[in-house]
């Protein structure tokens, strides 16, 4: 996409994402370059009224294609309003997800509905990211960490240990299978040392 540049985080739940997304946005503006930091389910208001409807409520509120078609949603109207517009202004936009998740969470969790998330993808979607950060973390401290700090959101964290250690595999098997797309960053150090690798991942990757 014309002007900018287009960042994604990805990683099981816990694994530091919106920490590291924070904390490279700040290095970003302290060289200078406009940032637009956003995130997902959610990153513009429609999105964010959408995310209430998936993170919420019991984990069987939804089936899993009606699921998909939300994320969806909330992805397109993210696109629309804040994606593309913060690209087009010639910003660095750093979001916590993006339809590498729904790979991972619809694509794999409730059987397999792999393909119709790449069709649906194709369809609605149909831009990656520049470059996908993928902090990698053991799921039992990912899990540790975000129950550590709860909330009403835990529609996604109650799914439990298991479904976390398959999406830490599958996440490792995306990034395997795009190299020139993704790095994969030790997220299980101090969140400073983790975030100075990724800084430096950044700008030899995109040049900013
Ligand atoms: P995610 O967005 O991937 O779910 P967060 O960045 O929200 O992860 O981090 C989850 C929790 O773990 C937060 O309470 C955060 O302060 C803490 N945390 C983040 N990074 C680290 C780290 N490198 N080491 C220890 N704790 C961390
Ligand atoms: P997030 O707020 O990033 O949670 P966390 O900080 O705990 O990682 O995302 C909320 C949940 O939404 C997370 O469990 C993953 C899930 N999700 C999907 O299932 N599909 C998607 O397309 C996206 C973007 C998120």
């Amino acid at each position: 996409m014309a002007g900018g540049r287009f960042l994604s985080f990805e990683g099981i739940d816990g694994s530091g994402k919106s920490t590291q997304a924070r904390l490279l946005a700040e290095a970003l503006r302290g060289l200078g370059r406009p940032v637009t930091l956003t995130r997902e389910p959610g990153g513009s208001p429609g999105a964010e009224e959408i995310r209430r409807l998936v993170l919420e409520g019991d984990p069987d509120r939804w089936s899993a294609e009606t699921e998909l078609l939300l994320f969806t949603a909330a992805r397109r109207d993210h696109l629309e309003r804040t994606i593309r517009p913060a690209l087009a202004r010639g910003e660095v936009v750093i979001t916590d997800r993006f339809a590498d998740s729904s790979r991972m969470y619809q694509g794999i969790s409730r059987g397999d509905l792999a393909s119709l998330v790449e069709a649906l993808h194709a369809l609605m979607i149909g831009v990656e990211p520049d470059l996908t950060v993928l902090i990698d973390i053991d799921p039992e401290v990912g899990l540790s960490r975000a129950l550590a700090r709860k909330g009403a959101e835990q529609r996604f964290e109650d799914m439990g240990q298991g479904l976390q250690r398959r999406m830490r595999d599958g996440f490792l098997a995306l990034a395997a299978s795009h190299p020139g797309r993704f790095r994969v960053i030790d997220g299980a150090r101090d969140p400073q040392a983790v975030a100075a690798e990724v800084l430096a991942t950044v700008r030899a990757h995109l040049g900013v």
